[in-house]
């Protein structure tokens, strides 16, 4: 697969002040979506699939998939592990020729968090593939993963600082108030703490769950430290709005090319506003 480090691209958005698109892949429609719209607009991507995405689609699938749709292309593009939850699920993804893993221990208590990124870190390291970690935990609903608003936590600015010198990852994902899938309300976005852990720590910081929040604020957290915008509700909001919007049009619609296509077609402009908001267009320019 053409694919560079995750690294790479995090690096140059960290010295340059923006942020790449995390952007979940469910199927092949999601895949050409995202690829075509970051091509049209030069913005460098991390195509991501959690372990769920993953079983869904069948890893060989993917693997195929992201090199047929990489074989020609000029941006940047990395294939990233979304919430590993295991060591063994890093080694696989990378045996299986991913650029980059996150592994997310932020249930674990802040020691063996530790212990187990650095595992991960020493591993992926010593062949080339980038680490994301997650500090603090985020609400929501990912897949099977559920956590309980009461049970989600902050990230600590102090403890932020410690998890990177003593993992070495690469990316870290902070929890500043933000939750995986749909939200009930407005998130309230704590920007001080974002301030505090951007001016502690030298790592691109990611922020996940941004499907809820609104661009403005994604533009502020830009501006504070996040380089990194993981994206995955919006998206299926927006192929699924498209299918049924013409199965109800049309009850007679049988042909999937039909309103697959248009869902994709979808996908593209949600994924064009995404990379204008994250100012991540035509950043993949020489
Ligand atoms: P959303 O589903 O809220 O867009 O979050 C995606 C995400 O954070 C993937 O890790």
């Amino acid at each position: 697969m053409n694919l560079v480090p995750m690294s790479e691209i995090l690096n140059e958005a960290n010295k340059k002040g923006y942020a790449v698109g995390g952007f979940n892949i469910n199927n092949l429609e999601f895949l050409q979506g995202i690829i075509e719209a970051a091509e049209e607009v030069k913005a460098p991507l991390i195509l991501q699939t959690s372990e769920g995405a993953m079983k869904y689609i069948g890893r060989y699938y993917v693997t195929g998939m992201v090199e047929a749709a990489t074989r020609d292309i000029e941006i940047p593009v990395a294939l990233h592990l979304d919430h590993g939850g295991s060591f063994e699920k890093a080694m696989e993804c990378i045996r299986l020729g991913y650029s980059s893993v996150m592994f997310d221990g932020s249930h674990y208590s802040f020691e063996k968090n530790i212990e187990l990124t650095k595992k991960v870190v020493e591993a992926a390291h010593s062949v080339g593939v980038s680490v994301e970690a997650e500090l603090g935990q985020l609400g929501g609903t990912e897949d099977d993963i559920t956590v309980e608003e009461e049970d989600a936590t902050f990230t600590k600015p102090e403890e932020a600082v410690e998890f990177v010198d003593r993992t070495g990852v690469d990316a870290l994902a902070v929890a500043i108030g933000t939750a995986h899938g749909v939200y009930e309300g407005d998130p309230e976005l704590d920007f001080e703490r974002l301030s505090e852990i951007n001016e502690k720590t030298e790592v691109p910081l990611v922020l996940h769950g941004a499907s809820g929040v609104t661009d403005n604020d994604v533009r502020k957290a830009v501006t504070l430290g996040i380089n990194k915008v993981n994206v995955n509700t919006n998206f299926q909001q927006a192929f699924s709005a498209k299918v049924r919007e013409l199965m109800d049009n049309d009850p007679e619609l049988y042909d999937p090319r039909k309103y697959c296509g248009p869902g994709r077609e979808a996908i593209k402009e949600k994924v064009k506003e995404k990379i204008d908001v994250l100012g991540s267009g035509n950043k993949a320019v020489n």
